[in-house]
Parts: structure tokens; sequence; C-alpha cells
């Protein structure tokens, strides 16, 4: 069975839309605004931000533009996506530091290049457009194998996992990060259904069409395998525990008065943020009674009308802040 028609030509068409001059797909940086002034870019005299997520650099550029006195570090764990990044900042180059390695150790990655505690902190986690067309499996048109990596030192891949996990994993997976409650049971059976007959899914376009041919799978106006991809996506990466230790790695460089701002794409990621927040703003058992954060963002704030409407992949975005207080 092919892959739905009506859904290529959409794909098509917004990728055209999305495509820059020299042939590639920069992420669009969602809710700039919002981050800038939670940030207090404007208002600070100097100082220095860390954007744990880097990525192709959207909201960092938008940083350094914002205010000549502001310096960059970038961190992200995709050596490729560091390379996109350093040649759209090179202008910039005086004021911006970029390094490869794990938001989950931004205190020891900024010790190395001589810094301690700075004045602010955004994490914009998942993938990025740049990444989604890198050819490692993250796009179902991908006739490449199931790669996923964003860091590719890393070791597991998402082939690895559907090679190796039995079925009631695989459900597992797919009920807890990718939240397809319906399918779960049935697509994992059918992997393991396939991988038996054939030996593996060989590539992202294979799992896609294999989704799309489970009887009764529920997509709506996304396609079937969405849900699947992300599930992988998120084991291979270690995405939510990612997120989690960010977020306090990221409080414990930053300043007192200093803010940490996290956007979000999906429930998971905000259920994460929240809880990690609410933790991080309760007095510590024991010693000094004073929490680490104070929450500034009692609800998420969402993209505006316009933005939402420039902008449809910002659409799910949600951002929440918090500052340190002590
Ligand atoms: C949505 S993109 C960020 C886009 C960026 N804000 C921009 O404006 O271009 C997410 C980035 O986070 C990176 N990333 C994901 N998990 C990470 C982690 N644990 N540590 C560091 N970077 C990570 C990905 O490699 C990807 O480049």
């Amino acid at each position: 069975m092919a892959i739905d028609l009506q859904w290529l030509r959409r794909v098509t068409e917004r990728r055209k839309k999305e495509t820059s001059e020299e042939g590639i797909r920069l992420h669009p940086p969602a809710m700039v605004k919002e981050v800038l002034d939670f940030l207090r870019v404007w208002e600070l005299k100097k100082g220095v931000l860390v954007d744990m997520t880097v990525g192709t650099g959207g909201h960092t550029l938008a940083i350094l533009q914002a205010n000549p006195k502001v310096k960059v570090v970038g961190i992200d764990r995709d050596a490729a996506s560091l390379e996109v990044s350093a040649k759209r900042l090179s202008d910039y180059a005086d004021r911006v530091t970029l390094i490869h390695g794990d938001m989950r150790d931004t205190q020891r990655l900024l010790r190395q290049v001589g810094i301690g505690q700075v004045d602010g902190c955004l994490i914009d986690p998942g993938l990025s457009l740049w990444q989604m067309d890198s050819k490692r499996g993250f796009s179902f048109l991908d006739d490449t194998p199931l790669d996923m990596r964003m860091d590719r030192t890393s070791h597991v891949t998402a082939q690895t996992l559907l090679q190796t996990m039995s079925t009631d994993e695989l459900e597992c997976l797919f009920l807890q990060s990718g939240e397809c409650r319906y399918d779960a049971r049935r697509i994992a059976q059918a992997i393991v259904k396939e991988r038996n007959r054939s030996g593996g899914i060989p590539t992202a376009k294979a799992l896609a069409e294999l989704v799309m041919q489970v009887k009764g799978v529920r997509g709506g106006r996304i396609h079937p395998a969405t849900k699947v991809f992300l599930a992988l996506r998120m084991a291979v990466n270690e995405e939510i525990d990612a997120l989690r230790f960010g977020i306090v790695e990221g409080s414990k460089v930053l300043k007192k008065g200093g803010r940490l701002v996290v956007l979000t794409y999906q429930s998971l990621e905000d259920k994460t943020v929240k809880e990690t927040f609410a933790a991080l703003a309760q007095p510590p058992e024991k010693g000094d009674d004073r929490p680490m954060l104070r929450i500034l963002t009692k609800d998420p704030i969402r993209p505006s009308y316009q933005e939402r409407k420039q902008n449809p992949r910002a659409r799910s975005c949600k951002l929440r802040a918090a500052e340190r207080v002590k």
C-alpha cells in the first residue's frame, strides 16, 4: 500500500514554502518575542544567556540581534546542526560560543568554557525542521534506515529498538510516549510479525507504510504513523529524561534573578516541565527553606493568533518560565 496521497501533497506544498534559497529548511523559531521578553533580553546591560538546544540558531540569532551587549552559549547534541548554526551566526562570532553536548551536562559544559553563573537559559527541545530533512529516518518519506539519533555518537538507534523489543515492550512504548491509545497493541504486533517474516523493517518509509496497513489504525488529520515515529524518536533520544534534567541543570547555572524559559510541543513534554518547575519551586526538605525557583507562568503561554496563522508548526507550542530566587 502506498503513502496517503493527500497527505503527501500537503507535505510537499508546505516543504516548498519552507525551503530557503540555499535549498535547506531552517527551523522557524517559535514565540520569539515572548521568549525574549521573559529572558529580559532588551534590559540586560551585559550578560550571558544559554540556548541549551540551539539547533540551527533561530532563537540565538534573535537574541544576538536584539541586544549587542549580550553573549550566547549555544549547546546542541547534534554536531551537524551546530555546523549550520555556526555558519548562520558567523556575523556574531565574537558573541557566540557553540558547544556539542547534552543539556543534561550544561553545568560541566559551561565550566569547560570558563563560565559559572548566567543570566538566562532557554530550552526548545525536540526535533528541528533541518533535522527532519537530514535523512536519518525522522521523516516518513525517508528511504533510509531508521536511525533517529540526534547525537550520532550515541549507540541506540530506532532500528535497534524495533529489532529487539518484544510486542509488550513496543506496545508500552507507543502507549507511554506516543499517546496512540487505540492502536498501540495492533501496531506492535504488526512490527513483530513483519520482523519475523522478513528479518526487519529496512527504512522509515517502510515503517510508515506498515503502520498504514494495520487494520483500523486511526490518524485523523495527521498521518497515522506520526505518533509511532514520535514515540521511537523520544525513546532513542531519551527526550523526557533529558528535558527533566535539562531544567534542573539550567536552574543550577542561573544567577539569582536569572530566568529559565522552556518551550514544548506536546502534552508529555509540557507535563514534565510543569512537574519539574513545581518540584524546584518547593522549599527543600532540609536546610535553607527557600525554594530555588519562582514560577512566572501559572498557566502556559500560547502563541498569538497571528503566529499560529503564519507558522502552523507553532500551533501546539507552550511556554513556561521561572526565575531563580536564591
Ligand atoms: C526545536 S530544535 C531547536 C530550534 C532552535 N531553537 C532554533 O530556533 O533554531 C531542538 C534542538 O534541540 C536539540 N536537542 C534535543 N535534545 C537535546 C539535548 N538533550 N541536549 C542538547 N540538545 C538537544 C536537537 O538536536 C535540536 O537541534
